[in-house]
């Protein structure tokens, strides 16, 4: 009886070591964590609940460590202990100054110290000084995120990257920062710029049977790549000590980044627990910091600088005018308007822009969701940081004539508001995210059934033959595609950003407006051009409908042109087979024929051949036979315009940066995050 109890105890007992081993916890932002983590120089915990390891002063270090060790070291057997297996998942921006580079970078790190005293700051990442720099008997382990060219030129010379680090600050392995996107079936590495002050989500896995590191990284909102970045063979037995701390190490140096983990998870007992993207603080950019690598920052100068004088006498115009009229708060033309919102009351129903109430992010600004306190209606609000739109009346007549366009497929304008250099539009919350977000979600193996697919693209056929030929006037998009159709609540497709392009007409960047519009959509006239017309919208329109049918983005990789695929199956005779494989054959025969053929039609490279948005909409509701359709090119002539665009791919890189089309980004992506 006595063994018994015993043995019992003695079970009992090897249970509780065997729990204390393992570790996992979980921080959505570290609001509250203060006594959960070891901060040391210049790491701290802000407000909003961001871990901040370093601010932009130079030459600084900062650590956070998790305050209880964690046992690495397996002595399940005597002989010789392995390292234990661990995974991790943290969510991570790097904000860099507004002008030139910012550095060092930061690293995920295991350490036997909280606190590595005489660690150095630059490349040294606040890890290792210049005498202990390679000796074994550091006992870390670190993977590191260095957005500056390393130390050593030959080994570490690439700037934006990734590197795991044992005991060293040479790297042992490491690769440009980039991900595979995944949702692209094809899947071909994208660069991730690690200071672009982007939220990027990384987890490192090290599995202690195969002996294996595994660095994922991908943007926040894309989820997890099946694909690592480094899948990098490595027995770390000998490199970990028992107990060790995790944490994150940063440094500055003479270039200096903030550095902010916006939330971490860490396990011993399997995958690290996900996180929640929803809940976690975002740190936001200092106003006109400016995001992008310097050649493009260079051209964007000195586009600008043409109108630099221009904006000189404006400012001055504004000036006077301003002085002139003194104590007066609106203009007399402003208070004519009535889509115009009070200032307060946006402030009040985003919650004053609080961090916490945005749904997506661009270059430009953010997207805010809010409820009105004048009629509790729920809204979002796009918030556009820019000068040049200021005092520009004719603007001002143009969002107020945008206001007035209503169609139960329009996302509406409800309104807008100029507060200083910020115009602020007012429309409505649509929950159910973008149409691309839908089409190509990872979410639960979400499928789009084929009846939602053909009643979405009827809605956006009705939008859009409203803005060309039901309203006023023609408003001609300019930037229809799967990330611009938000879907509602009865999964309606709804346009959204239409005559926002024309609105850029009317301030001082009406240089770009001509390459407005997103490759893969742009009408072969247009790229030659550069006029816009409600057929260039058609043959958008055309190529969303196969993206719809054929569930694959436009242009997935330079070898595969959608369009072209679905000609090269309706030459064959076989256009059937173009159908979405997800669908699993789950739609109705006579309906995909015809959404197909459509496409290819309003997709048609000569621009006579596409019929208009009520013919297209006669063609859906079985009103019209749709047309043979014949003249599509050989594949040869295909190859031609693919060249095209590539040429146009470039461009568009260039002028990705203007209001236009972030804008356009900032809604796809605002929506999805509401999601
Ligand atoms: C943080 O510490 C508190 C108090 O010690 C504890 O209750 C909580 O579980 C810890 N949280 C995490 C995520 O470790
Ligand atoms: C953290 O707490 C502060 C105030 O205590 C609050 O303003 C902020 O929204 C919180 N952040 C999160 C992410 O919960
Ligand atoms: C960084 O933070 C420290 C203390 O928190 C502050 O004194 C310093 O001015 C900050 N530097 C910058 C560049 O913001
Ligand atoms: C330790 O090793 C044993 C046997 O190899 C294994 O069953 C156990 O899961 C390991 N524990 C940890 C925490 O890795
Ligand atoms: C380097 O770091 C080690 C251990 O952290 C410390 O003992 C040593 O003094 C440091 N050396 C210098 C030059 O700071
Ligand atoms: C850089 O790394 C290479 C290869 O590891 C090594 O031969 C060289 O000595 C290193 N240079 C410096 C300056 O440490
Ligand atoms: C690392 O990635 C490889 C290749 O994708 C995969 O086979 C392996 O299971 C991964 N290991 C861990 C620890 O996740
Ligand atoms: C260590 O790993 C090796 C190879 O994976 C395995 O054969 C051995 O049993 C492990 N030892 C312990 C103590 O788990
Ligand atoms: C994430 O957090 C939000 C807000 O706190 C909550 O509504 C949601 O259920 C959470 N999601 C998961 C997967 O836990």
């Amino acid at each position: 009886m006595a063994s018994t109890i015993y043995l019992v105890l003695l079970f009992l007992f090897f249970c509780m070591v065997a729990e204390a081993q393992d570790v996992e916890f979980l921080f959505n932002g570290f609001n509250g964590s203060e006594a959960n983590l070891t901060l040391d120089k210049v790491s701290i915990i802000k407000p909003s609940g961001l871990l901040r390891l370093t601010n932009k002063t130079q030459n600084a270090v900062g650590h956070a460590f998790y305050s209880e060790k964690v046992q690495m070291l397996n002595r399940s057997s005597s002989s010789s202990p392995n390292a234990s297996s661990f995974s991790t998942a943290f969510v991570f921006q790097i904000i860099s100054p507004s002008k030139g580079e910012g550095g060092f970078g930061f690293a995920f790190t295991l350490s036997p110290s909280d606190r590595l005293p005489g660690a150095e700051a630059g490349h040294y990442l606040g890890l290792f000084n210049s005498t202990n720099d390679g000796w074994s008997s550091n006992y870390i382990f670190a993977v590191e995120f260095d957005t500056v060219n390393g130390f050593n030129e030959s080994t570490d010379s690439v700037g934006n990257h990734v590197g795991i680090n044992i005991n060293s600050v040479d790297s042992k392995a490491g690769k440009p920062a980039s991900y595979i996107d995944d949702v692209d079936r094809l899947g071909s590495f994208e660069e991730l710029v690690l200071e672009s002050g982007q939220p990027i989500q990384a987890w490192v896995e090290y599995n202690g049977v195969t002996k294996c590191i595994n660095v994922t990284i991908a943007p926040m909102d894309h989820g997890k790549p099946i694909q690592p970045l480094i899948s990098f063979p490595q027995d770390l037995s000998t490199y970990v000590r028992e107990d060790m701390y995790v944490g994150f190490s940063a440094s500055t140096g003479n270039k200096a980044s903030s550095h902010y983990i916006l939330g971490w998870s860490f396990s011993t007992k399997g995958e690290a627990p996900p996180l929640n993207l929803s809940r976690l603080p975002i740190a936001l950019q200092e106003k006109n910091s400016s995001s992008f690598r310097p050649s493009v920052i260079v051209i964007i100068a000195s586009l600008c600088g043409v109108t630099t004088l221009l904006f000189v006498i404006l400012f001055f115009l504004t000036v006077y005018k301003i002085k002139w009229r003194q104590s007066e708060a609106l203009e007399d033309w402003e208070l004519e308007c009535p889509h115009r919102f009070r200032y307060q009351d946006l402030y009040t129903a985003t919650k004053g822009f609080k961090k916490s109430e945005i749904i997506g992010v661009g270059g430009f600004g953010a997207v805010y969701k809010g409820r009105l306190p004048t009629n509790g209606n729920e809204v979002a609000v796009k918030k556009i940081n820019n000068n040049s739109i200021q005092g520009l009346r004719e603007f001002t007549a143009e969002i107020e004539s945008l206001g007035r366009l209503r169609h139960k497929n329009l996302v509406n304008l409800q309104g807008w508001c100029k507060k200083n250099n910020d115009l602020l539009l007012v429309y409505d919350f649509i929950p159910n995210g973008s149409l691309a977000g839908l089409l190509f979600s990872r979410i639960n193996n979400f499928v789009l059934s084929w009846e939602q697919r053909f009643n979405i693209v009827k809605g956006v056929a009705a939008g859009l033959l409203y803005l060309h030929e039901e309203w006023e006037q023609v408003v001609i998009h300019r930037d229809v595609k799967s990330g611009n159709v938000l879907i509602d609540a009865e999964m309606n497709g709804r346009l959204g950003d239409f005559g926002l392009a024309r609105l850029y007409d009317h301030g001082t960047m009406s240089h770009t407006t001509n390459i407005v519009g997103t490759i893969g959509y742009l009408a072969p006239e247009l790229t030659r051009t550069g006029q816009s017309s409600t057929s260039s919208d058609v043959y958008a329109y055309g190529i969303l409908l196969l993206e719809v049918a054929c569930g694959r983005k436009p242009v997935e990789t330079s070898n595969f042109i959608l369009i072209d695929s679905v000609i090269e199956y309706h030459q064959m005779g076989r256009i059937i087979d173009a159908a979405d494989p997800k669908l699993n054959s789950a739609f109705v025969v006579k309906e995909m024929e015809l959404v197909l053929g459509l496409g290819l039609l309003c997709s048609h490279r000569k621009p006579k051949a596409r019929p208009t948005m009520r013919q297209v909409t006669r063609y859906l509701n079985w009103e019209d036979k749709l047309p043979v359709i014949d003249d599509l090119g050989s594949p040869d002539s295909l190859r031609g315009s693919t060249k095209f665009m590539e040429v146009s791919v470039s461009s568009n890189t260039i002028t990705g940066s203007y209001p236009s089309s972030s804008i356009g980004y900032m809604t796809s992506s605002s929506m999805d995050a509401g999601r």
